[in-house]
């Protein structure tokens, strides 16, 4: 293409020969189709630049990597008002955790629907005292970008609220309303003391980590963590859209596929995730868990494909004692839930319920 654009050019100035044309060329002789327009020429090679410098500057300063990771600047929805939840959502409270010296998250609470008539105009006391009436309880780990008011995370506490359970949905440290500076390992503390504080209300009923997306690498990390460090098994995790680890997640996602043929692409980018001390290893947290652990994907995910998914089941699979506590349901492209919907599927709280051997 450069090389015919090239000669024509040249030609064209050769059969000119003479007059006010030629003497332009003279001073400023023009070669290649980006010659005739100079404008598009700088936006061409600044783009160009932009592509070639990123995968370097991502090497140099994993910060900007850490950045694109968690989109928690991505605060949507921009105007919803987290401290009040009843305008998108019934049956919920908003309420705030200190997890460590100088961080506070931000979490919803939503009872289940059939308390919602007792729950109207209650305090947080009320709330609390709750957690123990025997319903099960979620702690719901959110995906990265948006805080607990994104449209999809609403569609899900209104789906489970209603069937039953208990939710409790935290934006972590640097999300939403929550203070602090997002990092994997603050997420995990983050979630362990929301486990602890649920932990204490919640009597008989069970606790289970529900992740999605970059959210399954926390529950799993917390998993291990409570199993490794004091012995205690949560009651069952679950993981909708999930990747093996971040690493694959990045060689995975749509966003990077401009640079998969970038020489260095895994030196550059894919290693640059451990130099920002991002490692989310779902698929070797699985290797060490016990609880009953349920894989949801849908077929026509195109940000985390079903692949991933499935090699995380098989890990598992192969580790696990008992292999009937390890299931992967995967949903048909025709149902079109992507990445983010499979929570808007009516029937997903009855496979849940199978699966916890739940009523
Ligand atoms: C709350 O429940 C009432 C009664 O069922 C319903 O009319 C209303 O739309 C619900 N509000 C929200 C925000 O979902
Ligand atoms: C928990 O279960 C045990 C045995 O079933 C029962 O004795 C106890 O009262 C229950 N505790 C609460 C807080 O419900």
């Amino acid at each position: 293409m450069r090389r015919r654009g090239g000669a024509e050019a040249v030609e064209h100035g050769n059969g000119d020969g003479s007059g006010r044309a030629a003497e332009g060329r003279a001073e400023r002789p023009r070669r290649g189709w980006l010659g005739w327009c100079p404008r598009l020429r700088t936006v061409l090679l600044q783009l160009l630049l932009m592509y070639i410098s990123v995968p370097f500057l991502v090497r140099l300063f994993p910060v900007i990597l850490t950045k694109f990771v968690f989109l928690n600047f991505m605060a949507f929805p921009f105007f919803a008002d987290l401290r009040q939840p009843a305008l998108l959502l019934n049956n919920t409270i908003s309420l705030y955790l200190p997890t460590e010296p100088g961080v506070t998250v931000g979490i919803w609470h939503t009872v289940p629907g059939s308390s919602g008539t007792e729950a109207r105009g209650r305090e947080q006391r009320w709330f609390e005292e709750a957690l123990a009436d025997a319903h099960p309880i979620i702690i719901y780990l959110h995906g990265n970008g948006g805080t607990r008011a994104a449209s999809h995370r609403i569609q899900f506490m209104k789906l489970m609220g209603a069937a039953g359970f208990h939710i409790l949905a935290l934006d972590y440290r640097g999300y939403g309303d929550s203070s602090g500076h997002p990092s994997e390992s603050g997420f995990t503390t983050d979630v362990l003391a929301l486990y602890d504080w649920a932990k204490a209300r919640s009597g008989n009923s069970s606790i289970i980590f529900w992740g999605h997306s970059l959210g399954t690498g926390i529950a799993t990390n917390v998993a291990r963590k409570l199993q490794e460090e004091r012995g205690v098994q949560v009651d069952a995790v679950v993981l909708e859209s999930p990747y093996t680890n971040i690493r694959d997640a990045a060689a995975n996602i749509p966003i990077t596929k401009i640079y998969r043929q970038f020489p260095g692409f895994e030196y550059l980018i894919l290693d640059s995730m451990a130099l920002g001390n991002m490692f989310f290893r779902n698929d070797e947290n699985v290797k060490v868990l016990a609880c009953p652990l349920l894989i949801l994907h849908a077929e026509d995910d195109t940000v985390l494909p079903p692949q991933l998914g499935r090699q995380l089941f098989e890990t598992a699979r192969r580790a696990y004692k008992d292999k009937s506590k390890v299931k992967l349901i995967t949903f048909p492209e025709k149902l079109g839930l992507g990445h983010d919907y499979i929570s808007s599927n009516p029937e997903l709280p009855t496979l849940v319920k199978d699966f916890l051997n739940m009523k």
